[in-house]
């Protein structure tokens, strides 16, 4: 960092289609160098009967000037809002270079981010966009995507291919995550359009479609998803649930990660906060209906150990505000890992007293902590395991799934450690 930075933050208030703005948000250095945080919300937004916090942990509505030395000085609502992995690839290359300053990150992306928030230098919000890429461009999509993973710099020089990925990728790179998307139109809303990419062991589109179906079947709440084909290559389509259309536009969902409610980052000290008990707390505090979710959330815990879904961090969840209370978001984003230890496997937060380690007795250790008794929670697992292993095959040949690669997930599903009685791995 070199230098102070600042910006003016927009929200669209709940029920409304148009950016207003509500604070200011600097990064500046202290004396020893170290970067910090600084976040207030504007006189006259606190003033709107509308106005509402960004997130119900670190920046509560209030005439404070909040502050904070984590994360180079990005609050926690500010950093979901910022590209990912995946992003930041995209705007560096669109930028020709690589590592830029993490406030570039946050003022490059477009105004298609997770959530309602939008970033800019001028004090009046600029105007939502009314276009989109339509499902009809993912071909293109689709190949810029290709070009962006395989490194292959010297294919984006010329004037006609850097020209597409600025107009067609840098669309949609401001939603997080690691792989390949790019967030496209249809008649009825938005969607994420997640790509398929050259390291998948298998038809991941298709894979994850069918494990978002099975949870469905679960009876857990998932967000709605399908598959289109384009130039031979599967495409997942996950329909946005942080936008509802409307004749005047698009109203915007407050969105906030677990990793947030957690005051958690993706550090070594950090990942000690990753914890299914604790988003419980959190949870339970937040959440304008705390027993249906924190239910809702222990059978998504469970889910995720059954079918080896081993990659659900805390930005895998999320807690959403269509209106101006917070509620546990639909699922996403679930994915068996490949076949892997028949004994022990490890979920990436700690899911019962004896941590992260995904059996049935640990699972069961953490009822309380989500408002249900020893019984109930036995009851919510044990229907899980019997869907799962009665559901699971038709699922993944319902979307598709080839018998080699159903075959290849099967190790994932239900593995024998689950049912171990020592929980101590
Ligand atoms: N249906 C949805 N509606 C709104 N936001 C979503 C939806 N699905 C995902 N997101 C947001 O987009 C981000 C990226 O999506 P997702 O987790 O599916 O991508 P990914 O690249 O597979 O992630 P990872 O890096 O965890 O593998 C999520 O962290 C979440 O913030
Ligand atoms: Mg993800």
């Amino acid at each position: 960092m070199t230098s102070e930075r600042e910006c003016f933050v927009y929200i669209v208030p709940p029920g409304e289609t148009e950016f207003v703005t509500a604070a200011r948000f600097r990064v500046s250095q202290t004396r020893n160098g170290e970067p910090i945080g600084e976040f207030i919300y504007g006189k006259r937004y606190m003033e709107r009967s509308d106005a509402v916090e960004l997130d119900p942990v670190e920046l509560k509505l209030g005439d404070n000037r909040y502050e904070t030395a984590r994360m180079g000085g990005f609050f926690g609502a500010i950093r979901d809002a910022m590209p990912d992995y995946w992003g930041r690839c995209v705007i560096e290359r669109n930028a020709g270079r690589p590592a830029l300053e993490e406030f570039d990150y946050l003022m490059n992306g477009p105004d298609d981010r997770a959530g309602a928030l939008s970033f800019g230098l001028t004090a009046t919000p600029p105007a939502p966009r009314r276009q989109f890429n339509r499902t009809l461009d993912l071909d293109s999509l689709q190949k810029m995507a290709e070009i962006i993973v395989g490194d292959q710099v010297n294919q984006i020089d010329n004037a006609t291919d850097a020209r597409l990925v600025r107009e067609l990728v840098l669309e949609g790179t401001s939603m997080g995550g690691a792989r390949p998307k790019a967030v496209v139109e249809e008649n009825d809303g938005l969607w994420i359009a997640k790509f398929s990419s050259r390291e998948d062991r298998w038809n991941q589109p298709r894979v994850e479609h069918a494990l978002l179906n099975l949870a469905k079947t679960c009876g857990l709440g998932v967000a709605d998803s399908k598959i289109t084909t384009v130039a031979g290559k599967d495409v997942l389509l996950v329909r946005r649930f942080d936008r509802d259309k409307t004749t005047g536009g698009y109203r915007r969902h407050r969105m906030v990660s677990a990793l947030t409610l957690l005051k958690s980052e993706d550090t070594r000290t950090g990942r000690e906060r990753w914890s299914y008990l604790l988003l419980a707390d959190e949870i339970r505090r937040t959440s304008a209906s705390p027993t249906a979710d924190l239910r809702e959330l222990f059978g998504r815990m469970c889910f995720n150990a059954i079918v080896s879904n081993l990659d659900d961090h805390p930005r895998n969840h999320a807690i959403l505000a269509k209106d101006r209370s917070w509620r546990l978001s639909p699922a996403y984003d679930l994915t068996p890992t490949p076949a892997i230890a028949q004994d022990t496997r490890l979920l990436a937060m700690i899911c019962g007293t004896h941590g992260r380690v995904a059996r049935k007795e640990n699972l069961l250790t953490a009822a309380g902590r989500f408002l249900l008794s020893g019984e109930q929670a036995e009851i919510i697992v044990d229907n899980l395991i019997k869907t799962v292993r009665s559901e699971w095959d038709a699922s993944l040949r319902r979307a598709g799934v080839s018998e080699k690669d159903c075959a290849s997930i099967a190790g994932a599903l239900i593995y024998d450690g689950f049912f171990y009685s020592d929980v101590t791995h």
